[in-house]
């Protein structure tokens, strides 16, 4: 009699632990409804920026970067004589062309976003002029 009982009880637990695990599993689905923090962007979106289109000037982009948009004032860039140390060190960093866009035109953090201020062209130029002056 007891050890029916035993036999019994094990049933129940295993067959629970099954239903626990089948529940999980659906748990676990590949989408999760609700995402926490940032999602990766594997590739650019290209459509928001226009100036990855355009082909930069470097001399009109350093008088950008030296211009109203004060650059300076926050990056360091040998070529343009700044020395701002609020964002990275532009020649130690030496953003790819397709980083000045980005960040230019979206602005990240405490870089603000220029896509409203500055023309596509204008953040194509000052994205030629600082892969041109750092070599980046
Ligand atoms: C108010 C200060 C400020 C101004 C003005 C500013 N930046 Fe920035 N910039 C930052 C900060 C802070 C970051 C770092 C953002 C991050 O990675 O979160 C940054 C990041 C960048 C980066 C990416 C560098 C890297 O290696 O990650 C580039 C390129 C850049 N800025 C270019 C520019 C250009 C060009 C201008 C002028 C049109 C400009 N910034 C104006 C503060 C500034």
């Amino acid at each position: 009699m007891r050890r029916t009982h035993v036999v019994a009880a094990l049933l129940v637990l295993a067959i629970g632990l099954l239903a626990a695990g089948c529940l999980s599993g659906t748990d676990q689905a590949a989408t999760p409804d609700k995402v926490v923090g940032e999602v990766p962007v594997a590739a650019p979106d290209t459509e928001a920026l226009p100036a990855l289109d355009l082909t930069g000037d470097p001399v009109a982009g350093k008088a950008v970067f030296t211009g109203a948009s004060s650059c300076g004032g926050c990056h360091t860039l040998a070529d343009a004589g700044a020395s701002g140390a609020v964002g990275p060190n532009l020649d130690e960093s030496k953003p790819s062309n397709e980083l000045v866009v980005t960040r230019v035109t979206k602005g990240q953090g405490g870089m603000p976003a220029f896509g409203e201020q500055l023309t596509p062209q204008q953040i194509a130029d000052v994205a030629a002029y600082i892969t041109q002056s750092t070599g980046g």
